[in-house]
């Protein structure tokens, strides 16, 4: 089997330390280790001179590509369209996100594999035919298993998937990005990145008791926030980060993406060395020791950090506490000893309904082993467990692993569902079975995200993020404020008794084990596998190249919705139950923006229809206006599209004829996904003239005829009553990026350009 690609690695690691040297010699000072994994993957090496951080785009090479079910429809539907006979680096596909969580593994996944048949036989199929690796539903989660399979130090790699950073663990530069990024990735073309600022972040101490590496991210959220991280990595360093295992320290990266950060990545150490020989690749890992000098910053970085990296964080191990953020956003934070007040204070509601242990955060070993400690308690100490307890195993060796270690029945034995291999309620993908929506309630995960409906589709869910153990004590205790360092419970019997501290162990005593991986690896010669879509077919649908721009002004066009407060791209593009169309269009766009609120009314999915001023849905309206042959403008407010990689928050508005997303800011990945779709991402340069936007306002974009890099836009509103405001936008558009607009998308232009 050609897992992890061994050839590619031998050729890498055998050039990776001489480019590194000759880095050194252009930039003429120490380098930080994201600066060596970065130059390094120069995309010309004619092109090596010393970027400016946070301004100037560049092209790299990244080494390989990853997609999950949802977004590798749509990525692999743009690469059918480039014309190519395979790809160009080493790529997987990832069956996890389709798969809805209800009674259990064997029943949900025999379930998804009948109801997703068409979509993952056209995963399959396109993957046999472009030789990419294809791991099936129940195979794994697709970041936990890039980290056991794919992941090496020094490496770069881009995923269409926004948690891909959490390669950075094994000390990879990993980045999320959309299916068009990804694309020009696997047919060889340059990827183009802005050079990212570089935040160090210095760890010192060691962490102990219930506090664990999801608790050091969870703290940082707490001092950066959501904004905090934006084109910027996270460099960690320092003696604490030596004690963090290589799986905890993919836990930090992985919620780096809740920063909004590029990624994050920790330098090679002897755990990095380790994690490789225990998931059996030995040879990468005798090939990264003898890179070992390049696979972290020079001496004299470490030596001066404030020097080198734009920004310096120290983060002190020993005082992290465990920490539960939420709800609703993953920065706010709060440590656990806190929540007795601050969750009255807030009329958070207190019972713990349900803990879900897992996802591509938190599923290693180390994290069932040491939620598993916490559970053995309630079996031995005779305490009932309050909440309901759901476990997704991040992987199938996870999965099995875990089983023959009896992790598995210890959870079974309080009653715990054990779920597929997969993202499940992580993703919205949760049949939960409650007895009343309309009810305030909570729930604690060890996931990455908490938005509003994200797990469960309902709004009146309150979730809050915690460490596997943590979780599991909270739904031990049944409430939110349950601080397992000093508060007891009572067992069946009416005594206080008192948990210990969790401890597990990193790799599991007997090596890792597994029966069938569910991996299909990719094979030479098959070219003549025909992929075949029904034109029918309500999940799958050929794309159409979107229309080039017609050089014409974008003059009075309406306001589609003017959004208030956070809007992530699940509230633009739904998941839950529309994951089902990321391979069509068409149907999926009927959720566009369903989930943003109304600025004028305060509602979801319910403006204005200025032709016929009627109330109607986001899409149904955005529809109206494209079959009239109008376009439309949505405004919103700071980090518009913040969360997740999916552009199909950047399609859908696309499809239906939206020409302008004007914002107050917006999150990375999903700007470029809107540059790439052709569409226009502009930013108020006075924040405060969101305010002068309203309902009927008519909107026209001035001086797209001279459209340059660094030039403001000017924008008009022409109000109901006559009355016109005009003020400045500003763009992050490069010369390549314009030319992306004018060609309609940039697969438009690179196929006008091939
Ligand atoms: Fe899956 Fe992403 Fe969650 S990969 S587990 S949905 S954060």
């Amino acid at each position: 089997m050609n897992i992890p690609d061994n050839d590619m690695l031998h050729s890498f690691y055998a050039s990776y330390s001489e480019r590194v040297e000759r880095v050194k010699e252009v930039m003429k000072r120490p380098l930080t280790y994201a600066e060596k994994v970065l130059y390094a993957h120069l995309y010309d090496a004619a092109e090596l001179k010393p970027y400016r951080r946070g301004v100037d785009y560049v092209n790299f090479r990244p080494d390989r590509v990853a997609m999950q079910d949802a977004t590798a429809q749509m990525a692999l539907l743009q690469f059918m369209n480039a014309g190519k006979e395979q790809v160009a680096v080493p790529a997987s596909v990832h069956c996890d996100h389709l798969i809805m969580a209800e009674l259990g593994a064997g029943h949900d996944l025999s379930k998804a594999r009948s109801s997703n048949r068409e979509v993952y036989d056209f995963l399959k199929s396109v993957s046999r035919k472009y030789h990419i690796g294809f791991w099936g539903p129940g195979a794994g989660i697709i970041h936990q298993v890039v980290l056991e399979n794919y992941a090496f130090p020094g490496g770069m790699m881009v995923g269409t998937d926004s948690h891909t950073p959490n390669a950075g663990g094994m000390g990879m530069v990993a980045v999320g990005v959309g299916g068009a990024d990804a694309v020009d990735v696997l047919t060889g073309q340059p990827w183009e990145l802005k050079m990212p600022r570089l935040i160090g972040v210095r760890l010192t101490g060691k962490l102990s008791g219930w506090a664990s590496p999801k608790d050091v991210i969870l703290h940082i959220l707490g001092l950066l926030t959501v904004k905090g991280g934006t084109n910027a990595i996270l460099e960690y360093f320092g003696e604490g980060a030596k004690s963090v295992s290589t799986t905890g320290k993919a836990t930090i990266c992985n919620m780096g993406a809740e920063l909004g950060a590029t990624c994050s990545l920790f330098p090679y150490d002897d755990n990095t060395d380790e994690y490789l020989c225990k998931t059996g690749r030995e040879e990468i890992a005798a090939m990264a020791r003898r890179n070992a000098r390049h696979l972290s910053a020079d001496a004299a970085v470490y030596a001066d950090p404030e020097k080198y990296y734009d920004e310096v964080l120290e983060v002190e191990l020993s005082k992290i506490e465990p920490h539960l953020n939420g709800p609703f956003t993953p920065d706010a934070a709060t440590p656990i000893s806190q929540m007795k007040a601050k969750g009255p204070a807030n009329d958070y509601p207190m019972k713990v309904e349900v803990g879900l242990i897992g996802s591509c955060t938190n599923s290693s070993y180390q994290d069932m082993s040491r939620a598993a400690s916490v559970v053995r308690q309630a079996i031995e100490k005779n305490i009932p467990v309050k909440a309901e307890l759901i476990v997704n195993p991040g992987s199938e060796q996870i999965r099995y692993t875990a089983e023959r270690d009896c992790i598995l029945s210890d959870f079974e034995k309080v009653g715990a569902t054990v779920m597929a291999n997969a993202c499940g309620p992580c993703i919205g993908q949760w049949k939960r079975h409650t007895d009343d929506n309309q009810r305030k309630n909570a729930i604690v995960t060890s996931f990455n995200r908490n938005f509003r409906r994200r797990a469960d589709g309902n709004p009146n869910t309150y979730a809050f993020i915690g460490s596997p153990e943590l979780t599991v004590a909270l739904a031990i205790a049944g409430r939110l404020d349950f601080n397992p360092a000093t508060d007891g419970l009572l067992d069946r019997d009416g005594n206080t008794v008192f948990l210990d501290e969790p401890s597990g162990l990193t790799f599991p005593p007997k090596g890792f084990a597994v029966g069938d991986k569910g991996f299909i690896a990719p094979a030479e010669g098959q070219q003549d596998i025909e992929v075949a879509i029904d034109p029918s077919s309500e999940r799958l649908q050929k794309l159409e190249p979107f229309e080039a721009w017609n050089g014409e002004a974008l003059e009075d066009m309406p306001v589609l919705i003017k959004v208030q407060g956070k809007c992530t791209t699940d509230h633009i593009s739904m998941a839950g139950p529309w994951l089902k169309y990321r391979g069509h269009l068409q149907n999926i766009s009927d959720n566009l923006l369903m989930g943003a609120v109304n600025a004028f009314n305060g509602e979801t999915d319910y403006v204005k229809d200025q032709l016929d001023a009627t109330y109607k849905k986001v899409s149904t309206v955005a529809k109206d206006y494209k079959a009239h042959g109008i376009g439309s403008v949505v405004v919103a407010e700071e980090n518009y599209g913040e969360g997740s990689s999916r552009e199909h928050a950047a399609m859908e508005p696309r499809y239906l004829n939206v020409k302008v997303v004007l914002a107050k800011s917006f999150a990375r990945i999903h700007e470029t996904n809107l540059k790439k779709q052709g569409m226009l991402a502009l930013t108020f340069a006075d924040k405060a003239d969101y305010d002068k936007v309203q309902e009927d306002d008519k909107v026209s974009v001035l001086g797209l005829e001279h459209f340059a890099p660094n030039e403001q836009l000017v924008i008009t509103l022409r109000h109901a009553d006559g009355t016109v405001d005009r003020f400045k936008a500003n763009h992050t558009y490069n010369e390549l990026q314009i030319e992306w607009f004018k060609a309609g998308s940039a697969l438009n232009y690179s196929k006008n350009n091939r």
